[in-house]
């Protein structure tokens, strides 16, 4: 059976840092972050604050709007990179703290892409009658994986948790998705380091090749939207909103471009959230919802791309 989102759901913490403060600290100014990337400002998460407290609050807000109580949850997948903790899973934790228990939870990997593998893999359990109440989550704390004395990575991301609840559908919501990876790539966007025997070995903070990571993502993103689009024997023009990862303005800017759409059909949070991996999508989703600009009847188009390297697309018809 299709799939399609019953609810969307989102969780800021509550501090927001912002490019003045920020650029106070490392040597950047309010100008250079604005112009380079598009973000004013970002979300911090608390000392006390983990991946799963972010992630139950999107997920309970989705939940509400859905109209499902937590005990009729059957399947739980957090797209994460920034897990509590080694494991158990985080999606194991949120189920626990939701008091969904049963289903089955886990993690998807996939970095900034982690919210269109979820919802992929997702839709197909739901299609296979394996879910018929499926929460997907993507959440982060990336500012515990920042070097904070590094201008050129450190203010660029955020935190924060975007969550959907699929259920089956009579008509399709869910239209088409493509995924894809190239770990060749996987240097220029990684945390390399790693736990052995009881210490971190390697650097445990985000590095980037900024400029490479740039370039692929511009590539590869209308190239995916264009492969979600063909499954479904139609063209860009049929797309009402367009939801990329929230990672740098001029890399949507561009996208939207190379898929001749006006900056106005571009739904744009990272503003104000920053590029929070994981959760841009969702939470600029659920931004979209909210505020009315999303209506039924619309096309809407999901491009992930993040370490690894990974993308996808999910293509939307919002029901
Ligand atoms: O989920 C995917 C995550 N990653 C991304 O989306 C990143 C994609 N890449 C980018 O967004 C851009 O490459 C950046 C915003 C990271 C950098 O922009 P850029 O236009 O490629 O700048 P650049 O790396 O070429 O650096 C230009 C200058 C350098 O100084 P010099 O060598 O020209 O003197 C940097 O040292 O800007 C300097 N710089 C900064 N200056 C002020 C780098 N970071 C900063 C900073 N504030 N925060």
């Amino acid at each position: 059976m299709p799939s399609r989102i019953a609810g969307t759901g989102s969780y800021l913490p509550a501090r927001v840092l912002t490019n003045a403060e920020l650029a106070a600290r490392v040597g950047s100014s309010d100008e250079w972050i604005r112009t380079r990337t598009g973000i004013c400002q970002r979300h911090i998460a608390a000392d006390a604050e983990t991946t799963s407290d972010l992630a139950v609050h999107a997920a309970r807000r989705a939940l509400d709007a859905a109209g499902i109580a937590p005990a009729d949850v059957d399947l739980i997948i957090v797209a994460t990179t920034t897990p509590d903790m080694i494991f158990p899973s985080t999606a194991c934790i949120v189920q626990a703290k939701l008091g969904a228990a049963g289903g089955p939870a886990f993690d998807v990997q996939a970095v900034c892409s982690g919210f269109v593998y979820a919802l992929t893999i997702a839709d197909r359990m739901v299609a296979d009658g394996l879910a018929r109440n499926a929460l997907v989550i993507g959440a982060e704390i990336y500012s515990r994986i920042l070097d904070w004395n590094d201008r050129g990575t450190c203010v660029l991301f955020g935190d924060g948790a975007g969550a959907v609840v699929l259920v089956p559908s009579d008509t399709p919501g869910v239209l088409a998705t493509k995924l894809h990876a190239d770990g060749s790539h996987r240097d220029i966007l990684c945390v390399p380091g790693q736990v052995h025997n009881g210490r971190v070995t390697g650097t445990p903070f985000l590095h980037m090749d900024g400029g490479a990571v740039f370039k692929f993502a511009v590539k590869v993103l209308a190239d995916v939207a264009e492969e979600s689009l063909a499954a479904c024997h139609m063209d860009a023009s049929a797309i009402d909103w367009l939801i990329p990862h929230q990672a740098n303005i001029r890399i949507m800017d561009a996208t939207a471009k190379r898929l001749g759409l006006g900056a106005e059909r571009v739904i744009v949070t990272v503003d104000r959230h920053g590029n929070t991996s994981a959760a841009s999508i969702p939470l600029a989703l659920d931004t979209a919802v909210r505020d009315g600009r999303i209506q039924r009847g619309q096309h809407v188009m999901l491009l992930g791309v993040g370490g690894g390297f990974t993308w996808g697309s999910v293509f939307l018809r919002w029901l």
